[in-house]
């Protein structure tokens, strides 16, 4: 068996800054509500018109993660693209990254887990790369949100969250002891309608939204029970970290980074203060993004490494909640 390793991170946002006090201007929400309940101030949304979509900004990060791993788009074996917000109903977005970057005709998965998508998509490429299968894995979170959000008043329970963007890594055979311990995945699906979509899809096509013609529709917007997705939150979060930790003989006192799924500050904060982290424990990029749902995480872990906030030998821990509901860590050694 081998091991692997993230050997290169890169992420993209769209430039176009979006702040609550824009927000507070097309509908009834402020600054205050949005910063004492999220932590966010600000996030990027795709200009209308600017031909940006989940796979050209997947096709950006991918660029910045290939060129931080300083390795070429032909050494890699395989792509997986954690997304809910593909470019199309179907095919998935992967094969758009595969097309859009040139790359030899090596397979490309989509992974469907929501804000839990990236360590899902982690666990996934680790296993190809233990068994030898592939070498080299290019594994994406990208979202684009703000196009199909209720951007009124009715909808502000969860418009005001959500942000664009993309983050990337390269995930490699490890010539070192370091790179991924183990990955912990779980779902719950009796919650899978506390934080969905319902529409369109097959269930309720879109002629029969189109036929409905009911201005007060809702269904293709997404839905949250928010206070219940955060009560459940806090808790898988501390689980899946506790479960990776005892996995590999390790105490939270060895916690080096926690780089945690920005769903929400006061969540990350819970966690962190349930873990007794210091600040430079816990890296989180809410207060400029808001919740970029698979991309969060490999954004900030991208934003890390940048920042020079993660270093070699370091105990690195990724974990995620969201839609499904889907949960899960990553422990790493970086
Ligand atoms: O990444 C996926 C996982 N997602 C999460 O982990 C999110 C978890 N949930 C949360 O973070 C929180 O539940 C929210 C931030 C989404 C909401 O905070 P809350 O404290 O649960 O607020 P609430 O939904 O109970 O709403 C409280 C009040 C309501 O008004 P009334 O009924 O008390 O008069 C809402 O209508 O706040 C109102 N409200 C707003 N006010 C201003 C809801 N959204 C807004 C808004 N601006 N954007």
């Amino acid at each position: 068996m081998y091991q692997s390793k993230i050997i290169g991170t890169g992420f993209y946002v769209p430039d176009n800054i979006v702040t609550n006090d824009d927000l507070s201007k097309i509908m009834d929400t402020n600054d205050a509500w949005i910063q004492e309940r999220t932590g966010i101030k600000e996030r990027r949304w795709i200009k209308d018109g600017s031909g940006e979509t989940t796979a050209t900004m997947a096709a950006e990060a991918s660029k910045n993660a290939l060129k931080n791993a300083n390795i070429s788009k032909d050494d890699i074996d395989f792509i997986i693209l954690a997304t809910l917000s593909p470019d199309y109903y179907f095919p998935g977005g992967g094969v758009q990254i595969q097309d859009m970057l040139d790359m030899p005709t090596i397979g490309a998965l989509d992974i469907r887990n929501q804000c839990s998508g990236f360590i899902y998509a982690m666990s996934v490429a680790d296993q190809f790369i233990k068994t030898g299968m592939y070498k080299n894995i290019l594994v994406i979170g990208s979202e684009y949100h703000s196009g199909g959000i209720d951007k009124t008043t009715r909808g502000r329970g969860i418009s005001v969250l959500f942000g664009d963007g993309a983050g990337a890594v390269v995930v490699s055979r490890s010539d070192d002891d370091s790179g991924i311990l183990s990955t912990h995945l779980h779902s719950e699906g009796k919650f899978a309608d506390k934080l969905i979509m319902e529409g369109p899809s097959t269930k309720d096509w879109v002629p029969n939204i189109i036929a409905r013609n009911n201005p007060d529709e809702e269904t293709y917007f997404p839905h949250m029970d928010g206070q219940l997705v955060f009560k459940n939150a806090v808790v898988r979060f501390s689980e899946a970290i506790n479960e990776g930790l005892e996995a590999n003989n390790l105490t939270k006192e060895q916690i080096d980074m926690l780089v945690p799924h920005q769903a929400n500050l006061r969540i990350s904060q819970f966690i962190q203060k349930k873990f007794r982290l210091n600040d430079d424990q816990v890296f989180n990029n809410i207060m400029k993004y808001g919740n970029t749902t698979a991309a969060s995480i490999p954004i900030a872990l991208a934003e890390a490494v940048a920042q020079n906030k993660i270093k070699k030998g370091d105990l690195v821990v990724l974990a995620a909640f969201g839609s499904g509901f889907t949960w899960g860590s990553v422990i790493m050694r970086w």
